[in-house]
């Protein structure tokens, strides 16, 4: 059984991902962080974005694995667990450039499917209900505002030790959107037959008990 999630950055997805995961005691996958991971990879590599040859060299040689039970679920690259690095200002400022890259997208969207292909899981990102997997069992287009999103982002750079106002944090969110949702491969989007779901007034409870309420069905 997959349950798909996508949405924009800040829009509650990655919490009540992982939330829903350890309740259903199913995997979790953060595609999210393996664009992430894949980022920083290239930025320590110093290779450009634009560089799809070198970036197309590392993507095989590039190992990524998740451990750990949901909600605690690592995401260790090459061996390392970069699940605190890849969260950092430099990877998040640049991991909208390298996931638009087609050598990349398609690397990881098949990793993705191997992994789903062994388990069920609970999965997030912008193109999983879209893309990668269309015919999930459920499948959820999360929503919330720019200004709600910006507050829960200064909660998590605060607790990593960065401070940021509000409105740098809302500029940085909708040219993220942007980008996102513009690009030619794999927009950001509602699917078809998705179920968009506002989190702006919710709780993370609510969200948790909305979209276990419709993946328990499907649970054998
Ligand atoms: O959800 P996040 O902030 O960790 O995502 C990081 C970046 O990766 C973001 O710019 C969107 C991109 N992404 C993507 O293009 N496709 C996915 N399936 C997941 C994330």
């Amino acid at each position: 059984m997959i349950v798909a999630i996508d949405g924009p950055a800040g829009s509650g997805k990655s919490s009540t991902a992982r939330a829903v995961a350890a309740r259903l005691k199913v995997a979790f996958l953060d595609t999210g962080a393996m664009y992430r991971a894949v980022t920083l990879k290239a930025l320590r590599m110093g290779i450009a974005f634009t560089d799809d040859a070198a970036l197309e060299r590392i993507m095989p040689q590039t190992s990524i694995e998740f451990e750990g039970a949901a909600p605690d679920t690592r995401i260790i690259m090459d061996g390392e667990d970069v699940s605190a690095l890849v969260r950092g200002d430099d990877v998040t400022k640049n991991v909208s450039d390298y996931c638009a890259r087609d050598v990349v997208r398609k690397s990881l969207v098949e990793q993705q499917r191997f992994i789903a292909s062994k388990s069920s899981l609970v999965c997030e990102g912008r193109d999983m209900c879209t893309v990668v997997f269309p015919d999930a069992e459920v499948k959820i287009f999360m929503i919330a505002s720019v200004t709600e999103r910006a507050r829960r982002r200064q909660k998590d750079f605060a607790a990593m030790g960065i401070d940021k106002t509000i409105e740098e944090l809302e500029e940085e969110i909708a040219a993220r959107d942007a980008k996102d949702s513009s690009r030619a491969n794999s927009p950001l989007k509602k699917a078809d037959g998705a179920v968009e779901m506002d989190t702006t007034g919710m709780t993370l409870e609510e969200q948790i008990d909305f979209i276990v309420d419709k993946a328990l069905p499907f649970l054998s």
